[in-house]
């Protein structure tokens, strides 16, 4: 039977503090330190061993609450030091793959770790996420990021121009691609990934798709599909309801592709 997790915030918890819109904040919970805001201050000691959901006052007597944080609100709010993957695109892309407690998936380049930690949560307790940057410092910063979550022992990072040098690991379940040319990763991509298994990518840009997709055809990819996902919020106040006018426009086209083997049988009947 399933063990029954308790609802209480423990010390190094990470809760997302929320006031109102403009004032949320994920923390880590330690006693003896303080959360400033202009609404004024809250001693984060004195919400440990109190359930999530809890509603306090700050010194300047406005509501805070205590949410237990979701995994897009730990994606977008990574130390970033790159641009990151945004949870309607990773949303649609994970449904895409065969992803899932206990698997081993590569993913380039690691950025700021915000797609790294999804993968991490994802494939948890066995799995492993082979993550790949050139830059040493921006995986610095995602180990950092990655540590806070509480997912360090499901990844492994290789400081590696994998366009250059390609991947270290093979038979692995999914390969996720966010570089600037994925096309020139595709062939490393199909010696690492297993048979039949996904290929996934972003780009923000219409001519890297398509010298992407040729790429991916022409090294024996298939159901190669591209979308694009487009969000929008609804404002439901008493005055009107209707979209709001403002909001992330464009992010990225998403393409998914699966690997076909070299080997072939022929039927014979
Ligand atoms: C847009 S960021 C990835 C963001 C990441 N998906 C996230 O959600 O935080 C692209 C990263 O790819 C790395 N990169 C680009 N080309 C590379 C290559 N050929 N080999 C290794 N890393 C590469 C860059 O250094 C950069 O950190």
């Amino acid at each position: 039977m399933a063990r029954k997790e308790e609802n209480i915030i423990k010390e190094k918890d990470l809760v997302l503090v929320y006031l109102d819109e403009k004032r949320q904040f994920l923390v880590q919970v330690v006693s003896g330190l303080k959360l400033s805001t202009d609404h004024g201050n809250l001693d984060l000691g004195e919400i440990i061993g109190k359930p999530f959901g809890l509603v306090g006052k700050t010194h300047l007597e406005r509501d805070f609450y205590c949410l237990k944080p979701s995994t897009a609100d730990l994606m977008m709010k990574v130390r970033r030091t790159t641009t990151i993957v945004y949870p309607k695109d990773l949303g649609y892309l994970l449904l895409e793959t065969a992803v899932g407690p206990g698997s081993r998936v590569i993913e380039l380049g690691t950025g700021s770790g915000a797609l790294t930690l999804v993968l991490a949560k994802l494939v948890a307790p066995e799995g492993v996420v082979y993550s790949y940057d050139r830059r040493e410092d921006f995986i610095e910063n995602a180990k950092k990021n990655i540590e806070r979550v509480g997912y360090a022992h499901n990844v492994e990072f290789s400081c590696v121009d994998v366009a250059e040098h390609g991947f270290r690991h093979t038979d692995v379940d999914a390969v996720f691609v966010d570089v600037p040319e994925p096309w020139a990763i595709v062939p490393k991509a199909s010696e690492a990934l297993k048979g039949g298994h996904h290929l996934v990518s972003w780009s923000p840009n219409v001519e890297q798709v398509k010298r992407t997709v040729e790429t991916l055809e022409s090294h024996n990819f298939k159901r190669t599909k591209v979308k694009e996902i487009i969000e929008r919020e609804l404002l439901v106040r008493l005055q009107g309801v209707r979209p709001r006018e403002r909001g992330i426009t464009h992010t990225a086209y998403l393409i998914r592709a699966q690997k076909i083997n070299a080997a072939r049988i022929n039927s014979k009947s």
